[in-house]
């Protein structure tokens, strides 16, 4: 191999046994719970497909270079006035998904010895756009009952921190599946405004809820602080590539040139289509049906766990997104479970190690299932493979 001279800020390649794990759980034959992909079979291929017809091949507009699409600028308006977020275009920034989104603020308020404030077991996208622009990530814990600690988050800045950006996910956490309270809402917002602190909240799940509708959007709450960052990943279709900003006005100018620099123009093609698809009035009814089919998923996932985790391990029960975080006992490592799992009973999840931000002993002993990705038969099963890949896990270590 060529001595390449790789910049420091580039990081490493992430932690290599859990790259390799993860390599085995995408083997045939594994039911994995492992990542966080939709559903194949309720992807909306052949609306999609007619609305992508629609565009093509008259609007060659659509395969050029060319400014953002306005139309689904407007149509994101209205889905933000849906969640009570009262915004116009001017405030609409369009990205390559979400994760660019966050990528984009991050590089808009984070340089080298400046701070970010985030959950000490959260989403690893922020880790990885945060932590290459600066090495001092701070965390707060979360509570999986009702959110971020802000408790935590008023210590740190009454101690004297100073970050430059806060990122969390209010609905349907990941790796947590927690939503944030109502009461914490005010609270982080009411922080915010005091220490002047950009609030970047994600809110890649927030469609998907199954036992009502979560409270309104941190930016419902403050038009200044709070950042909102949108996704149609998880509502359509991933490589769509598809997910927004809600920002002051001001702030699109300056995300402008970051993109420019990054990836010069949006997916101008997926984002038509997008747009075509939305205008057909076909997303309330397909959100209808991924809440109706992920809820029933949930549940499936729920009472199998019920059935067949032992005692020893505790759950969250999700009100939304794709995920339920389960807790082993301390004397079991996750990583080392899912060897067995995947070894001894072909079913495997995702360990709490790679959505740790520095140490986190919660990280260490839990892990996160999906419950989107797979058929309620297939969670059955694989539920049940869990149980015996657990029990057996527990005698190893003496606690059953
Ligand atoms: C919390 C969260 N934010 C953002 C993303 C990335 O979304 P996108 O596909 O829109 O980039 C994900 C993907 O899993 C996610 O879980």
């Amino acid at each position: 191999m060529p001595g390449f001279r790789y910049s420091p800020s580039a990081g490493g390649s992430g932690p290599a046994r859990l790259r390799e794990i993860l390599g085995r759980a995408s083997r045939p034959g594994v039911i994995s719970f492992a990542i966080g992909m939709p559903a194949a079979e309720l992807l909306p291929a052949r609306q999609l497909a007619a609305a992508q017809q629609q565009v093509l091949p008259g609007n060659t507009a659509a395969l050029q270079y060319g400014l953002p699409s306005v139309a689904l600028k407007r149509q994101i308006v209205e889905l933000m006035a849906e969640r009570q977020v009262a915004c116009g275009e001017d405030q609409v920034f369009l990205t390559s998904g979400a994760q660019q989104g966050m990528d984009l603020v991050a590089r808009l308020f984070l340089g080298p010895g400046d701070t970010a404030l985030m959950e000490d077991t959260v989403y690893d996208g922020i880790r990885l756009a945060a932590g290459r622009l600066t090495e001092r990530l701070i965390t707060v814990p979360t509570d999986t009952a009702a959110g971020i600690d802000v408790d935590a988050v008023a210590s740190c800045l009454a101690a004297g921190a100073q970050p430059r950006l806060l990122y969390t996910i209010p609905n349907g956490h990941n790796p947590l599946g927690v939503t944030l309270s109502a009461a914490r809402r005010q609270q982080l917002i009411a922080l915010a405004r005091r220490h002047e602190l950009p609030v970047l909240e994600d809110d890649a799940y927030g469609a998907l809820h199954y036992d009502g509708a979560p409270p309104p959007p941190l930016r419902a709450l403050d038009p200044d602080w709070a950042l909102y960052l949108g996704s149609f990943s998880k509502i359509l279709a991933p490589s769509l590539r598809a997910g927004w900003l809600v920002v002051p006005e001001e702030m699109v100018s300056r995300l402008s040139p970051l993109k420019h620099g990054a990836d010069l123009d949006t997916p101008s093609l997926s984002h038509h289509v997008v747009s075509a698809y939305l205008a057909a009035g076909h997303l309330a009814e397909h959100v209808a049906r991924l809440r109706a089919e992920y809820r029933t998923r949930r549940d499936t996932m729920l009472a199998c766990l019920a059935e067949h985790l032992p005692g020893e391990l505790r759950w969250t029960r999700p009100g939304g997104g794709m995920f339920i975080w389960v807790e082993l006992p301390p004397a079991l490592d996750a990583a080392d479970l899912l060897e067995e799992a995947i070894a001894g009973e072909r079913v495997a999840f995702c360990p709490g190690a790679a959505f740790a931000v520095g140490e986190s002993a919660r990280a260490r002993h839990g892990f996160r299932l999906c419950f989107a990705t797979c058929t309620p038969e297939q969670i059955a099963d694989g539920i049940h493979r869990l149980g015996r890949a657990v029990e057996r896990a527990l005698e190893r270590v003496g606690v059953l």
